[in-house]
C-alpha cells in the first residue's frame, strides 16, 4: 500500500532536488509548524510562503506532498513515534517532534531513499540548535527504517488517523461500516476533476488529457502536474471541479434562460456551470479575492455572469429569482482527501457556529426566491448538523417549503440519492478510481 501510494503522488519520483534536499524539507517543518501548532490552513501557508515560491517546481511538489503526507498519516506517525521514545520528548523540543514526523513520514510512506530521510533529519535537527537530540533522532529513525513496516502492518490505519469526535460523528451518521471507508478513503490524495465546457466532444478532450470520464461532465486525471499547463487551460475548454461538487447544479434541473442567484459562489465551479447552462447568473460572495478568481475564471472560460462582492446578510436583490444555489460556507470535512490538514484545524464546537450561520442565510436565500421556485442547499461537509438537520429544521421554521427529490443523475451514481430524494456523496463512493468529495445537497420548492 504504501509504495503504491506513493507511487501515485507527483513529486515522489524526484527525490533528488535541486538542492541539498535541506530548502524543501526545512520549509516542509515550518509549515507542519504552522498547522499543527498555529491553527493555519496549509493552502493559506503555501500562498502566502515566499520561500515556497521561490523554490524549484519539483521541490515544491515534493515539500507539499510530504507535509500533506505528515498530515494524513499524522495518527499512525505520532503512534510509531510513541513506540520508540522511552518518554515523550519536551514540549520546547516541538521543531525536533515536526522534524522527526517528517522524517518518518518520509520512510514509511514515500519511496525517498532512508538515508536521505535520515541524514538531513539529523541536519535539521542541528540546524533548529537542538544538536544535543540529533542522537536520539537518529536512533529513532534508525529504528524506524528496520521495524516501521512491521509495525504499520499492526495499526488501524483509518482509525487513529481520525480524530475521535469526527469518527463517533461518521459512525453516528452512516454506521460503522461506511465511516471506516471513508476514513480508510482519506489515506489518498484526490485526483484532479475537470468539467467540460458544454459542446465539447468528451472522448476527444479524455484522449487529450489522458483523462477518464467520470459522471456526466467530468473527467479525472491522475498526477496531472501544474494545472495552468494542461491543454485546454488557457482556452478555457475545462475549470476545476470535483466531480461530486458537480452535482448540486444537477438538482436544479433545466436553468436555461432563467433568472439564478448563486449565493457564496467564489471561486466559481458552480458558477461556471450554471452560465455554461445559459442561466442569467448572479454570483455573490463576501470575499473579494476570491471573487476577483471567479471573474479570472469566467474571463477565461468566455462565461458571464452578475458578480456581487457583499455579505449576503448586507445585500439586497431588485426582485426575486426563479431559483437559488446556497453552497455554504462549513467545516468542509467531505473534502479531506484535498485537505489533509482539515482534521487537525476544525474542533467539534465549530458547528454550532457554522450551523447558525448556514441558517441565516438559508433564511436569507429563501425570502428571494419567487413562489414556485428552485432553492438549492449544497454543502461539502459530511457532518449532519450541517446538511440533513439544517434541512430539518428549515423545513419546520418554513411551511412554504417542502422538499422535492432530486432529478434522476447520470448512469452509475443513482446509489447518491438517500430516501428523501437528497444528494449525499461520499469520498468512498466511486473508491476504484479515486473517490469522490463529500457533499450534501438538498432541493426545495417554494410554494407556489
Ligand atoms: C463553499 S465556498 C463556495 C464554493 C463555490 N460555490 C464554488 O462552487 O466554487 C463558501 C463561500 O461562502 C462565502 N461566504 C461565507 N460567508 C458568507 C456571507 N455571509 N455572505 C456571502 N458569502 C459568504 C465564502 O467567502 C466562500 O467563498
Amino acid at each position: 500500500m504504501n509504495f503504491a501510494l506513493a507511487a501515485a503522488i507527483p513529486g515522489w519520483h524526484h527525490p533528488g532536488m535541486t538542492t541539498n534536499g535541506l530548502a524543501p524539507r526545512s520549509l516542509a517543518v515550518d509549515l507542519l509548524q504552522g498547522v499543527l501548532r498555529r491553527g493555519k490552513a496549509l493552502d493559506q501557508l503555501l500562498a502566502g510562503s515566499r520561500d515556497f515560491s521561490q523554490l524549484a517546481a519539483r521541490d515544491r511538489a515534493f515539500c507539499r506532498n510530504l507535509v500533506a503526507t505528515a498530515l494524513r498519516r499524522l495518527g499512525q506517525i505520532d503512534a510509531i513515534i510513541d513506540t520508540c521514545l522511552e518518554r515523550p520528548l519536551n514540549p520546547r523540543s516541538a521543531p525536533t517532534l515536526d522534524i522527526l514526523r517528517l522524517g518518518v513520514a518520509q520512510l514509511l510512506f514515500t519511496n525517498v531513499p532512508a538515508h536521505a530521510a535520515v541524514d538531513t533529519a539529523v541536519d535539521l535537527v542541528r540546524a533548529a540548535r537542538a544538536g544535543h537530540l540529533t542522537k536520539l533522532v537518529n536512533a529513532v529513525l534508525r529504528r524506524v527504517q528496520r521495524e516501521g513496516r512491521a509495525m504499520l502492518d499492526g495499526q488501524d490505519a483509518a482509525r487513529l488517523n481520525t480524530p475521535a469526535w469526527l469518527w463517533r460523528s461518521w459512525e453516528d451518521a452512516f454506521g460503522p461500516d461506511l465511516c471506516r471507508q471513508i476514513a480508510l478513503a482519506h489515506l489518498a490524495p484526490a485526483p484532479l476533476d475537470v468539467t467540460l465546457k458544454r459542446g465539447l466532444d468528451r472522448e476527444a478532450w479524455a484522449a487529450t488529457l489522458g483523462a477518464r470520464p467520470v459522471g456526466a461532465a467530468s473527467l479525472r486525471l491522475f498526477d496531472p502536474g501544474p494545472v495552468a499547463d494542461l491543454p485546454g487551460y488557457a482556452a478555457g475548454a475545462w475549470w476545476v471541479q470535483d466531480a461530486a461538487a458537480t452535482l448540486p447544479v444537477d438538482l436544479l434541473g433545466d436553468v436555461a434562460g432563467s433568472t439564478v442567484l448563486d449565493l457564496c459562489a467564489a471561486p466559481g465551479g458552480k458558477t461556471a456551470q450554471l452560465a455554461d447552462r445559459g442561466a442569467c447568473v448572479t454570483a455573490l460572495d463576501r470575499s473579494a479575492p476570491r471573487m476577483t478568481r471567479l471573474r479570472e475564471n469566467l474571463a477565461r472560460l468566455d462565461l458571464a455572469a452578475e458578480t456581487v462582492v457583499a455579505k449576503a446578510e448586507d445585500w439586497q436583490p431588485v426582485g426575486p429569482f426563479d431559483a437559488v444555489l446556497l453552497d455554504v460556507p462549513c467545516s468542509a470535512t467531505g473534502t479531506i482527501r484535498r485537505h489533509p490538514d482539515l482534521p487537525h484545524l476544525k474542533r467539534a464546537d465549530d458547528l454550532a457556529k457554522l450551523s447558525a450561520a448556514q441558517a441565516r442565510l438559508l433564511d436569507r436565500a429563501a425570502d428571494w426566491l419567487r413562489p414556485g421556485g428552485t432553492l438549492v442547499y449544497a454543502t461539502c461537509s459530511l457532518q449532519s448538523e450541517e446538511g440533513p438537520h439544517q434541512i430539518a429544521r428549515f423545513l419546520a421554521r418554513r411551511p412554504d417549503f417542502a422538499q422535492a427529490p432530486a432529478p434522476a443523475l447520470t448512469p452509475g451514481l443513482e446509489d447518491l440519492i438517500d430516501d428523501r430524494g437528497s444528494l449525499r456523496s461520499l469520498p468512498s463512493h466511486l473508491s476504484g478510481i479515486g473517490g469522490m468529495d463529500g457533499f450534501f445537497a438538498a432541493r426545495l420548492i417554494r410554494e407556489a
